[in-house]
């Protein structure tokens, strides 16, 4: 009776530890630390988050607010993605010093470059203050009343906190707003480069790749971040030295296999995961369609003229890889959804959702919320593509529309007196500064015509021949002046003619109406969620993702795409020479990467078989924000660096298939191999713990 209870209980553990989730670390005790131990970690939940003793969270930091990076040696060595580090390298970067190309290596503290700007932040603490936030709050009253009771309540708690001088906090909503964690925070903001190999290892396969199964990318950087005398956050002195971590992840030299245990920790971005049907709906038949199309079509004219171009190629690279990632992501999205059936399985959790409302008698409480869904979803459908379409064409895809964009934001400020117009004015003339670095006028008009017509019927390309803005001196010159000269000046050119009232209308009239209706569906997810969790309480709940630290876990393991294929979970360095083009801008590899796989020289790097792995997937769920996540290993080690996911199941961030979704690591030894025997860098090798756990 006994065996049996345990093998049913693992048999719960197998299929549910496959079904993916982003949770919150200072609640792994129950649920979630026996599913890791069923799954072979040997880590307990105080390993990894624990308030009194240094655990494995003192090793994780949020890096710039967008991606995750991780502690490796007790001298603040500072691990996370090249594309996560990608501005700062480039910032560097000059035609003599061109790192972006050749990769760059600090040989001692001296060489390392400080960034402006660039900042890490640990968390310390993390503390449950739901009662305190959704204090007096109640589901009568109207999402304004409640938003200004939890404003206040907000108030109230940020009076009460303690913590060190030195420190900040946050306080975020979780589960749609149902649940509150406030968050102790440790910010260092002199955080210098280290390393980073070139484009063709740390970018290697670029956007054919992007995305993508097998993938050979060594998508990696280092950084240190340095602290003050007494080892807390300062900003950039060349008095600071070293920070020396609560904790540090040391290096497994022996890696992961197939069906190895793996947690990946780190601050995804945002997912959606709790969405009505009909919602699921209306992002892939209509939003995502749409926007698909935008990008696109921006895409062919970029590309072209990249190829065409060298000037442009390089004045280009990074905004078209902007561009092309979500363009690509959202493709594969579409399709994982309707390959999963998605849309279906969540009909069908609907139907399971109403009838358990039935026979707990709940009707009268949350038997309103899937008709308003669908009311309101239909309701939003046109304002909320138009406002979408809106932000791609003229915040993501086209330049001249961007300035004008700001430029009637500079032109609404003016009412406010002739101070807050200068400012607005000096600003503006900044950005024109930053937009026209990489700006080509042939390129960006080739642009509006592609994506224009996508937008409004009304497009006149003619506007480029009779403005200003495609020039920097000429832009800069109209910005001269009081606001009234500036403003006649302004109100003359073309573009800006032709833009206002476009700007304008998405002001008055999109923005609002899509906050209207915004707000009420917010509202309402804030109660479906309630309901779920009231309803059907044994189902998965983990929140969704909101830039917040996480712990996600599961298995190194390969997937089936389509029909009769299997994708092994592991590739080689050997796969990167089967992609080798020479001279080609995605898939060239430096000679002395071919030399050292010539000579087989992988040092200690090598697997058991003598092949140097180079990426390998797993079953956690990740999401935007989680690269440069560490992949650590059952006993805590580090073996892999997250920056991907398989393509057939970038659709994890509205539903999770255990089957398809795949999170995509660069195997530490692959780090380590380049560090140590492409780069000479073995200072930095030295200063690591590495360690042999399966020996
Ligand atoms: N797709 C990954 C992510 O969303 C990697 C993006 C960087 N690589 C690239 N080729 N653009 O961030
Ligand atoms: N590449 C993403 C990032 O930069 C990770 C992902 O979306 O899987 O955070």
């Amino acid at each position: 009776m006994r065996i049996l209870k345990v093998i049913i209980l693992f048999l719960v553990f197998q299929v549910s530890a496959q079904q993916g989730g982003m949770w919150i670390p200072s609640l792994l005790e129950g649920m979630n630390e026996s599913e890791m131990q069923s799954l072979g970690s040997k880590l307990t939940a105080k390993d990894i988050y624990d308030v009194n003793n240094s655990s494995l969270k003192d090793a994780i930091g949020h890096f710039n607010g967008g991606c995750t990076s991780e502690v490796i040696s007790p001298k603040g060595l500072l691990l996370t993605n090249h594309h996560c580090g990608f501005s700062q390298i480039q910032s560097h970067s000059s035609l003599e010093n061109d790192y972006l190309k050749d990769g760059f290596w600090a040989m001692n503290f001296e060489e390392e470059i400080p960034n402006e700007g660039l900042f890490v932040e640990f968390i310390v603490r993390i503390e449950d203050v739901t009662d305190a936030m959704l204090k007096n709050v109640s589901d009568a009253m109207s999402p304004r009343e409640k938003q200004s009771q939890i404003d206040k309540n907000r108030n109230a708690v940020e009076k009460n906190i303690v913590k060190e001088e030195w420190q900040d906090f946050k306080i975020r909503p979780f589960y749609k707003g149902n649940q509150y964690y406030l968050f102790i925070t440790e910010r260092f903001e002199d955080v210098r480069l280290v390393g980073a190999p070139p484009s063709s290892i740390g970018k290697f396969g670029s956007d054919t790749d992007n995305w993508v199964w097998p993938r050979h990318t060594g998508d990696f950087s280092l950084f240190r971040i340095y602290a003050d005398k007494n080892n807390r956050p300062a900003k950039y002195s060349k008095d600071n030295v070293p920070y020396t971590p609560k904790h540090f992840l040391p290096v497994s030299l022996d890696g992961v296999e197939e069906g190895d245990f793996t947690m990946v920790f780190g601050f995804p971005g945002r997912t959606n995961e709790y969405l009505p049907a009909v919602a699921v709906e209306q992002i892939t038949q209509k939003l995502n369609p749409s926007n698909i199309a935008i990008r696109e079509a921006a895409l062919k004219v970029i590309d072209a003229s990249m190829k065409a171009d060298d000037q442009i190629r390089i004045q280009y690279a990074s905004k078209q890889a902007r561009i092309a990632n979500a363009w690509k992501k959202w493709i594969g999205e579409n399709q994982g959804i309707e390959k999963s059936g998605a849309v279906e399985i969540k009909r069908q959790f609907e139907k399971e959702f109403v009838k358990a409302l039935t026979d707990q008698g709940k009707e009268a409480a949350y038997g309103n919320i899937l008709p308003e869904f669908e009311k309101l979803y239909k309701e939003f459908e046109t304002v909320n593509v138009k406002r979408n379409n809106f932000v791609e064409v003229f915040l993501r895809s086209n330049e001249l529309m961007q300035m004008m964009f700001r430029l009637v934001q500079m032109e609404n400020t003016a009412n406010r007196g002739e101070e807050a117009f200068e400012k607005a004015r000096m600003s503006m003339v900044n950005q024109l500064k930053g937009i026209h670095k990489n700006y080509n006028s042939a390129v960006d008009k080739g642009v509006f015509e592609a994506v224009m017509p996508l937008y409004s019927s009304n497009f006149d390309a003619s506007i480029y021949d009779n403005t200003a803005f495609v020039n920097l001196e000429s832009a800069l010159k109209l910005l001269e002046g009081d606001s009234k000269t500036v403003l006649q000046k302004l109100n003359d050119d073309a573009a800006y003619q032709y833009a206002k009232p476009l700007v304008l209308e998405f002001y008055t009239n999109l923005e609002p109406e899509f906050q209207r209706i915004n707000t009420q569906i917010n509202a309402l997810q804030t109660k479906y969620m309630k309901a779920l969790m009231e309803v059907l309480p044994e189902e998965r709940y983990f929140p969704d993702a909101n830039s917040t630290l996480r712990v996600t876990y599961g298995k190194v393991n390969g997937y089936a795409p389509r029909d009769a294929v299997y994708y092994n979970p592991v590739t080689y360095l050997d796969g990167v020479m089967e992609k080798y083009v020479p001279g080609d801008y995605e898939f060239d590899v430096p000679q002395k990467l071919r030399d050292l796989y010539e000579d087989k020289d992988y040092g200690p790097y090598a697997d058991k078989n003598g092949k140097l792995p180079i990426c390998f997937l797993g079953t956690n769920h990740t999401t935007g924000g989680n690269s440069g996540s560490p992949a650590i290993d059952a006993e805590g080690n580090l073996v892999g660096l997250n920056f991907d996911r398989v393509w057939e199941g970038t659709m994890s961030d509205i539903y999770y298939d255990p089957e398809i979704c795949r999170n995509i690591m660069v195997d530490l030894r692959y780090v380590l191999f380049i560090i140590d025997k492409y780069a000479g860098a073995k200072h930095l090798i030295e200063e690591m713990k590495l360690v042999h756990p399966k020996k």
